[in-house]
């Protein structure tokens, strides 16, 4: 387990196209070739552990995979039962979005992930699942990893969720590809919208209306994907607020997606103060182009509404709360407890040890900006975690411990902070 230090930096001006791909889409990229006709051809696919765990169980599921180093290309010819143990490593996504594609395959799976994945929730996926007549099961009843399931006919359903997950909601698309009519999936708040976009544009029957998706169960093989897939806004996000918090600063983080659903946390550093700009470069699957952010002094702001497509950036987000003017508070966000680590604690704690008040309720928390002081950090085996504090160590110095984990989504992230500051590996 590595830890870094880093130090104070000065004023920066950047322009980065090296930001990490999408993790997101590059775990649809790979699952969803399984559903194609023909081989999908995928450039910029994130070569981190995450994904690569994805890309790995998709071979071990009879896919063949051809990497030339620039286009990854995927081809199936339908989902084989494996020997292996499915291994989804760190991932969330990984993990739920196979069970909704493995539900209705013919045979018995495995997958599983490492010791945090394995405390996470599985039962909002296994439980409608299950409803639908999937055969899942795990430890606590189908709640905990690792999950076996072995594949069975799916009923049609119009499920409504209770929370704001595109894990859940694409877990349930996955299915109702295969269920024995047609379905629907509401959630209270609209996530991140990858899944309806992708599998759509591979000419999949989906219908979204507001918060509400019906889909049609696939009467053929789905066009394979031809996509290059842009950089992730949540790991540009780390240089966003390295750039708003430090003065005479700007960074142009070049070839993200802007799919609206992806970008809440730059518009809320923009309403903090922070000056950003958005173009819009192209437009294929999803809207991508470049955001530029510029130093401003920061004020604080509340953070209470669509929580959820801000979920993975609100720890950096925290980091710019710690440097603005006034209390800002963070509601609605007990969704930030079962991720990679408990994030309302890892945060409250992380930003209580470089002495910045803060306050934790159930569901969130309060920060009053102050200076941040010079502390050692436990990631908890949280990329996010990692990476925010980090960042806060750009103000004044800071030491992180247990930082592996960057490589499950951003495995290029300390050579881009070496353009901006001196780090220390321990
Ligand atoms: C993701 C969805 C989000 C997000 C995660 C990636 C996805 O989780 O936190 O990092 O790719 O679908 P939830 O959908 O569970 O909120």
């Amino acid at each position: 387990m590595s830890s870094v230090k880093v130090v104070k930096t000065l004023a920066f001006s950047l322009r980065i196209s090296e930001i990490a791909p999408d993790k997101s889409i590059s775990h649809r990229c790979a699952m969803f070739a399984m559903l194609a006709d023909g081989t999908s051809e995928i450039e910029n696919f994130l070569r981190a552990e995450d994904t690569l765990n994805s890309l790995n169980i998709v071979k071990n599921l009879g896919a063949t995979v051809e990497d030339d180093g620039v286009t990854i290309r995927i081809s199936s010819d339908g989902i084989k039962e494996s020997s292996e143990i499915l291994d989804c490593g760190n991932s969330g996504t990984g993990i739920r979005l196979f069970c909704g594609l493995l539900s209705s395959a013919e045979g018995h799976f495995v997958l599983t992930g490492d010791e945090y994945l394995r405390r996470r929730p599985m039962k909002r996926v296994t439980a409608p699942l299950r409803d639908i007549g999937a055969k899942l099961d795990g430890r606590k009843d189908g709640d905990l990893a690792p999950l076996s399931i072995r594949g069975a006919s799916l009923k049609a359903f119009n499920y409504e969720s209770k929370i704001a997950s595109a894990q859940v909601k694409s877990a349930m698309i996955l299915a109702a590809l295969r269920a024995d009519g047609e379905c629907s999936y509401s959630e209270p708040e609209l996530s991140r919208d990858h899944t309806e976009r992708m599998l759509k544009g591979m000419g999949a029957e989906i219908e979204v209306d507001g918060l509400t998706t019906r889909i049609k169960p696939m009467k053929k093989l789905l066009s394979p994907l031809k996509i290059r897939v842009p950089a992730d806004p949540s790991s540009a996000f780390f240089f966003a607020v390295a750039a708003a918090i430090t003065p005479n600063s700007d960074v142009v983080l070049e070839g993200v997606t802007l799919n609206p659903t992806r970008i809440e946390a730059f518009k809320a550093l923009e309403r903090m103060g922070a000056l950003m700009s958005y173009e819009i470069t192209e437009n294929k699957y999803e809207p991508i182009g470049n955001i530029h952010v510029k130093h401003a002094p920061l004020k604080a702001i509340t953070v209470e509404h669509n929580i959820s497509w801000l979920i993975d950036e609100l720890p950096a987000l925290s980091i710019a709360f710690a440097c603005a003017d006034g209390i800002s508070i963070v509601k609605n966000a007990e969704e930030l407890r079962v991720k990679e680590s408990d994030r309302i604690s890892t945060v409250v704690n992380g930003l209580r040890a470089c002495r910045i008040e803060v306050d934790e309720v159930h569901d969130g928390y309060s920060v009053k900006g102050g200076e941040l002081r010079e502390a050692v950090i436990d990631s908890h085996g949280d990329h996010r975690i990692a990476m925010s504090f980090i960042i806060a160590g750009l103000k004044c110095g800071m030491s992180v411990n247990d930082v592996d984990c960057i490589n499950t989504s951003f495995p290029n992230f300390f050579e881009l902070l070496q353009k901006i500051t001196k780090v220390e590996f321990k």
